[in-house]
């Protein structure tokens, strides 16, 4: 059974559709004919944002548009989110930030940055972003985001014009002290007739040049990989070697996202122009749980997935880009091979590795940062930021208690924290130890993976 929530966990919030660029492969559906005019007003963003806390949100994205492109009401929003003590993240292309903005916003929480760098060429920069000296600003931009000591994390979309540029993106990134390089595979925005439309449409074999790029990026500079929008894990082949990519499939089918534009307008996957209903006007709960539900109950997978073991983790791969190419969701993802090509599965956590180094006498505690989320016969769990799971009542009961009084998890007969419960928990951020070094479970795998809702041995 397919645990289905009561509302989403992170929550991208549009600020605004005006943008100060107009990038060729942007999703924003009006992106073609105007450059977008609504704007939250001023004194609404603190009602939409407590809408969000009283759901249970643990995080919201704010996005655009440019959200920096209306500095107060940037800064209103990132109150109001501190105010209720979400976590929170900001995408933005970094070209009209300066330093003192940067400075006040992560004086009030702000500590992670994802921003768009189309292109590593200034030129194919400036012609896909519509701007001269584009890339400048993006890395000027980069520069003032790391001195405020913000994280930085870089998206890059990958179309036919820069699927050679993974390598040397990656350079510039690492060079430019980022954290993460997101290789995105690019979602047809819907104003393009995808099937027609060249620049989407990269072969398999150009596909996964990009991602054994991204893994040599990861391998040479050491940092991070990763992308936005998922891959069918079958197209991945061998997801020992691309467990980057594995992640958690998508978020919107797997319920954990809602997208909300400057209007109000609600909508589940970012890319998504059908719309819901309006935050304006009604809860978080009565949109997610009535007309959004389609996307939970897993009526956009593609028939030919059916028996896949991955299927609850994968979802089809994109089911925006099906709809995009093929003009509705449950469609084949056009990188889909069928579950038959499998030549390595996923390792679930290196669970083996783990448990060598946990012992009996090894003392766990559950940090503070760790927040609860009550479900209908679940709990949710959230590690930090945006990286929730499913886990069972009792676990998480159990785990609430071990948070309150601080004291160090002990293992009892009665108790459903075993060895192998505590290996899972450690790997997945959710409790740390005095005596082991906590950022090594991040460097075993990746922290993505919700091993929750599949049971497969290595
Ligand atoms: C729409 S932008 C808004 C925030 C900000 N203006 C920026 O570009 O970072 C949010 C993210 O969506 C990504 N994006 C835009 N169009 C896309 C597409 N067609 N497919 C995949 N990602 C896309 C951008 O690269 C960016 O990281
Ligand atoms: S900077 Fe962001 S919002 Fe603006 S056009 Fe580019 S992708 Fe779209
Ligand atoms: S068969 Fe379907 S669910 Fe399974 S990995 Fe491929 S696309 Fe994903």
């Amino acid at each position: 059974m397919k645990k289905l929530f009561s509302a989403p966990t992170t929550v991208n919030l549009e600020l605004t559709e005006l943008c100060n660029v107009k990038c060729r492969h942007c999703y924003n559906f009006w992106r073609d004919e105007s450059i977008g005019h609504e704007t939250i007003k001023n004194d609404k963003i603190d009602d939409l944002i407590a809408k969000l806390s009283v759901a249970g949100v643990f995080h919201v994205i704010l996005t655009g548009g440019e959200p920096f492109a209306n500095y107060p009401l940037l800064l209103g929003a990132i109150k109001s989110i501190s105010k209720h003590k979400m976590s929170m993240s900001v995408n933005s292309n970094l070209m009209i930030v300066t330093k003192e903005k940067l400075s006040e916003l992560r004086s009030l929480g702000l500590d992670h940055i994802l921003t768009s760098l189309p292109s590593p060429d200034p030129k194919l920069n400036d012609f896909i972003m519509n701007q001269k000296g584009s890339l400048d600003k993006i890395i000027s931009g980069i520069k003032m985001a790391r001195e405020a000591d913000i994280r930085v994390s870089v998206n890059m979309v990958i179309t036919r014009q820069t699927k050679d540029q993974v390598f040397d993106a990656g350079k510039l990134v690492s060079d430019l002290d980022c954290q993460k390089l997101f290789v995105t595979r690019s979602v047809p925005p819907t104003y393009s007739d995808a099937s027609q439309d060249d620049n989407y449409s990269l072969t398999e074999f150009e596909q996964k040049k990009c991602l054994d790029d991204a893994i040599r990026v990861k391998n040479e500079f050491n940092i991070a990989i990763g992308t936005l929008v998922s891959y069918p894990l079958c197209f991945l082949e061998d997801l020992e070697k691309y467990s980057d990519f594995v992640g958690r499939g998508c978020p919107a089918q797997a319920g954990h996202r809602m997208s909300i534009n400057a209007n109000g307008n609600v909508h589940a996957c970012v890319h998504e122009e059908e719309s819901y209903g309006n935050l304006m006007f009604q809860s978080v709960e009565e949109i997610y749980t009535t007309r959004m539900r389609k996307w939970h109950n897993r009526s956009f997978h593609y028939k030919g997935c059916e028996g896949c073991r991955y299927i609850d983790i994968c979802e089809s791969g994109c089911s925006m880009t099906s709809l995009a190419i093929n003009g509705a969701h449950e469609t084949k993802d056009p990188l889909f091979k069928g579950f038959h090509v499998f030549k390595k599965h996923y390792n679930v956590n290196n669970k083996e590795k783990l448990k060598n180094i946990i012992n009996d006498e090894t003392r766990f505690m559950v940090p503070q940062r760790i927040r609860f989320r009550k479900e209908n016969g679940f709990y949710l769990i959230n590690a930090r930021w945006g990286n929730t799971i499913t886990i069972d009542t009792e676990i998480a009961e159990e785990l609430i208690k071990f948070q309150t009084t601080q004291n160090k998890i002990r293992l009892t007969s009665n108790s459903k924290l075993s060895l192998d419960v505590l290996a899972d928990l450690f790997f997945k951020d959710i409790i740390e130890s005095d005596n082991l070094d906590n950022s090594k479970k991040e460097s075993i795998q990746g922290l993505g993976f919700n091993f929750d809702s599949l049971e497969i041995t290595a």
